[in-house]
């Protein structure tokens, strides 16, 4: 690799900036959360989890560290599966009522990315709930610079919510979702406790497992830092600011675990070496992506989510239509990972080695199809959907799901490659079947 990857260009980001909260990890770790939430100043904690955890021994454990540290609790659990704007705004009410001095989140992504926007619309309301998206979609309205303490703890190994400054919602009226990204967001204190994952059904270790992957494969391959143009105010750097020496750290190291535990993790719910390593890797990946941003497969993933129809997936606790974020992820994936690789192919080839792919007699040209030969292997082997067919789609489709994709602007540019709606178009065609 070599440093040349983030070799200055005319006009382009001469730093980076990296955000990440302070992060306790270890089988037990939960009962800390009381010790933490107090030195965090918390004494009244709003407590985020979803109606499927809230009588689990997760919570329960956090409530009791809570109440075993004197502090006054207050459950909130009406939370979708999905986290949408409809969750948020009772999630809002219940912090603008309850009088906090502090958060505390217990679930997967969408638990805590509805904890982080219903702290902001609840201490911070706004006229319009996009009023904090970014424009064209939103008002693009500033953020404020402070919302209460919040401790993380995550339930599954995937999204790395506990980690990155990221509240993903679906947006009822658009039927679709869209990103919230602000320093604000990003939680003061993770607690991840990797048993959490012992009792996980297969299914959601293979999709959490994905998105993992997707997360570590699109920050290493993103565009270099270098190549986005230069912001002169540093507060407004965003956090989609590519590529960079600190993030490749940790998605190098959560591809290479994800390569190594991903098969065993979904296989063996009594493995809990690869399970821990798992939900490490899902952290590492948040940190990374958290101050990378995603790309393409995070992009078009959003298309899927949109117009998906008479899908739902065993193991989770919800409503036809619905396909799991990492599995909307992967999905196109190795025809995207063989569409970018031309344009950063040592990188690809970097990556595909930390995958463990099989690089016998390869070079960096043939990257990407390693790539996606490696991926739709470990979908196959992990039993997931291998295609959009497979879950619905066909090539009529391929239009309206680059239509829908196309909104996630700041994404897609955050492709080693330069990327229009045609090729969009082709890349959905690609992915139909493997
Ligand atoms: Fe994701």
């Amino acid at each position: 690799m070599g440093c040349q990857y983030f070799d200055p260009c005319a006009g382009g980001a001469d730093s980076f900036t990296i955000a990440i909260p302070r992060y306790t990890f270890g089988r037990g770790c939960l009962a800390e959360a009381g010790t933490r939430a107090s030195a965090l100043g918390m004494t009244r904690v709003g407590l985020f989890t979803d109606p499927h955890l809230r009588d689990s021994a997760y919570v329960a454990s956090v409530i009791e560290a809570l109440g075993q540290a004197g502090l006054d609790v207050a459950v909130f659990d009406e939370i979708t599966i999905e986290a949408d704007d409809a969750s948020v705004e009772r999630g809002a009410r219940f912090v603008a009522d309850g009088n906090f001095d502090g958060v505390v989140s217990v679930g997967g992504g969408s638990v805590i990315d509805t904890a982080k926007a219903s702290m902001l619309y609840g201490l911070h309301p706004v006229e319009d709930f996009l009023d904090y998206f970014a424009p064209p979609l939103g008002g693009g309205k500033p953020m404020p610079n402070r919302l209460l303490p919040h401790l993380a703890c995550p339930t599954t190994s995937g999204t790395g919510s506990e980690c990155t400054s990221i509240s993903v919602l679906r947006i009822t009226e658009l039927e679709t979702k869209f990103v919230l990204a602000n320093p604000v967001l990003l939680a003061h204190e993770a607690l991840v406790d990797p048993a959490c994952c012992d009792t996980l059904p297969p299914r959601i270790v293979a999709s959490t497992g994905f998105d993992l992957l997707c997360h570590a494969l699109e920050c290493y391959t993103a565009k270099a830092y270098t190549r986005w143009e230069r912001q002169p105010d540093p507060r407004k750097r965003p956090l989609i600011q590519g590529a960079n020496p600190w993030s490749d750290l940790p998605a190098a190291r959560a591809l290479e675990i994800v390569g190594q535990y991903l098969e065993r993790g979904v296989a063996d719910a009594a493995d809990h070496e690869a399970r821990d390593q798992l939900m490490w890797g899902a952290s590492l990946a948040g940190m990374a992506f958290g101050n990378t941003g995603t790309h393409l497969g995070h992009a078009l993933s959003y298309g899927v989510t949109h117009l998906m129809r008479n899908i739902t997936t065993d193991d989770y606790p919800v409503a036809a239509p619905f396909i799991p974020h990492g599995i909307s992820v992967i999905l196109s994936a190795p025809a995207i990972f063989r569409y970018t690789a031309e344009a950063a192919p040592e990188r690809h080839y970097e990556a595909a080695r930390f995958l463990a792919c099989d690089l016998a007699d390869a070079t960096p040209a043939d990257a990407g199809e390693a790539l996606a030969t490696r991926l739709i292997g470990l979908m196959r082997k992990t039993g997931v959907p291998v295609g959009l067919q497979a879950v619905g789609f066909a090539p009529a489709d391929v239009p309206a799901l680059a239509a829908s994709s196309a909104r996630q602007v700041r994404a897609i540019n955050n492709a080693p490659r330069e990327t229009s709606r045609d090729d969009i178009e082709n890349i959905y065609a690609a992915a139909m079947s493997y």
